[in-house]
């Protein structure tokens, strides 16, 4: 298998990782957040004397500036999902952004002093250092804070893989984001205008959420908790074939969906919070296709490709990062905790690191 058809996550393995801590030696010690058994946000533990790693010969070290809060973190934390790279122990937090510290002696892409943001490295990033492979690591435009740089890798990766490479969004097509006041969902908004999309319509479930939907450039906001949801979509759309559908909530959505897609349309299932059911048959009569993405398959190729669109998008004016909130290392629980029991989502919250 060619280099850049092995899976992301694959590469990052736990095997490669005690690998790599063999290989190192630990110069000196950080603050960082750890995960002290898998559990609820009070297993996040800040400590101050986490291990600075040291890079290996491919590897670069990265003072982390800003890391993202995700939402695939709280089930990192429960042991739910990259159990194999997150052991308890481990620092958390899978993408951010800072400054190349230094690198290894095979590193050709990256000079200490680059500013750059990480997209799952080979530790956390809940810490003042970071290690990253060179195609985890993508420079970070000027123009852009190092706060707005840790709202960009999961949410904007996974939003363009979703529209892009899967429903391969195609200019003047209508497209309706299930769950859009989210980070992803703000992702997607700015990507599918930038790609031309004509109708964006988004959903949310308060009104400061659709609030925000509208000021990222959605052409309407609908609750998806509205008696008269359905109507709203239909005037929303003004009849027009509804061609993408970008789903983030599968298990409570896929049967409307299915109902409301257009001829030809493309259904992109990006998350789901329990088991979903549908009868696939009503994609017959209007050839829809329904598809998953899911941003752990994406080549190194790949990769490349959106950050290079992403870098153009700062360029151009359409890539606005959103923040939500700013955290603390020290606040990470709490962090954790409001991401899960507050409701309402308004976009990405960060942590400063520095
Ligand atoms: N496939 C991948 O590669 C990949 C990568 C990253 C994330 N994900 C997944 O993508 C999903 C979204 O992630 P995120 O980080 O954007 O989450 P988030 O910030 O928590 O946003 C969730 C969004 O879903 C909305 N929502 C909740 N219930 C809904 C419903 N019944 N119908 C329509 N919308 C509903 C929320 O609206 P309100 O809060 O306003 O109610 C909010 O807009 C999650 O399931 C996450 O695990 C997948």
């Amino acid at each position: 298998m060619p280099p850049t058809t092995t899976a992301f996550f694959e590469r990052t393995s736990f095997t490669n990782l005690q690998e790599t801590f063999t290989a190192m030696e630990t110069t000196s010690k950080m603050n960082g957040v750890v995960i002290d058994g898998y559990g609820g946000p009070e297993v996040l533990k800040h400590r101050s004397d986490v291990d600075v790693p040291t890079p290996g010969a491919k590897q670069i070290l990265v003072k982390i500036k800003s890391a993202g809060i995700n939402s695939v973190e709280g089930r990192v934390r429960q042991g739910l999902f990259l159990t194999s790279l997150f052991k308890p122990q481990s620092v958390m937090g899978v993408d951010g952004s800072g400054v190349v510290e230094q690198v290894g002696g095979e590193v050709t892409k990256f000079k200490p002093g680059d500013r750059v943001y990480v997209v799952c490295g080979r530790t956390g990033t809940y810490a003042e250092y970071t290690l990253a492979n060179e195609d985890n690591l993508y420079l970070l435009h000027d123009k852009l804070s190092f706060n707005e740089g840790a709202v960009l890798p999961i949410p904007y990766f996974t939003a363009h893989r979703a529209l892009v490479k899967r429903a391969r969004i195609e200019k003047g097509e209508s497209v309706l984001i299930q769950g859009a006041s989210g980070q992803v969902g703000l992702a997607c908004i700015q990507i599918a205008r930038a790609f031309g999309a004509t109708t964006i319509v988004g959903t949310a479930g308060t009104p400061e959420g659709r609030n925000l939907v509208m000021k990222q450039g959605a052409d309407f906001a609908i609750d998806y908790r509205a008696e008269d949801y359905k109507d709203q979509m239909k005037t929303a759309f003004a009849d027009k074939n509804i061609d993408v559908i970008i789903e983030m909530n599968c298990d409570t959505n896929i049967a409307l969906d299915m109902d409301i897609i257009g001829e030809g349309g493309r259904i992109v299932i990006v998350g789901k919070k329990g088991e979903a059911k549908c009868d696939p048959s009503r994609l017959m009569l209007k050839e829809a296709l329904m598809m998953g993405s899911g941003l752990r398959l994406a080549t190194e190729e790949d990769r490349e490709l959106i950050a290079r669109d992403l870098y153009a998008g700062v360029e151009e004016g359409w890539l606005r990062p959103h923040i939500n909130k700013v955290y603390s290392l020290e606040e990470a629980g709490t962090a954790h905790w409001e991401m899960e029991n507050q409701r309402g989502a308004l976009g990405k919250s960060i942590i400063a690191v520095e």
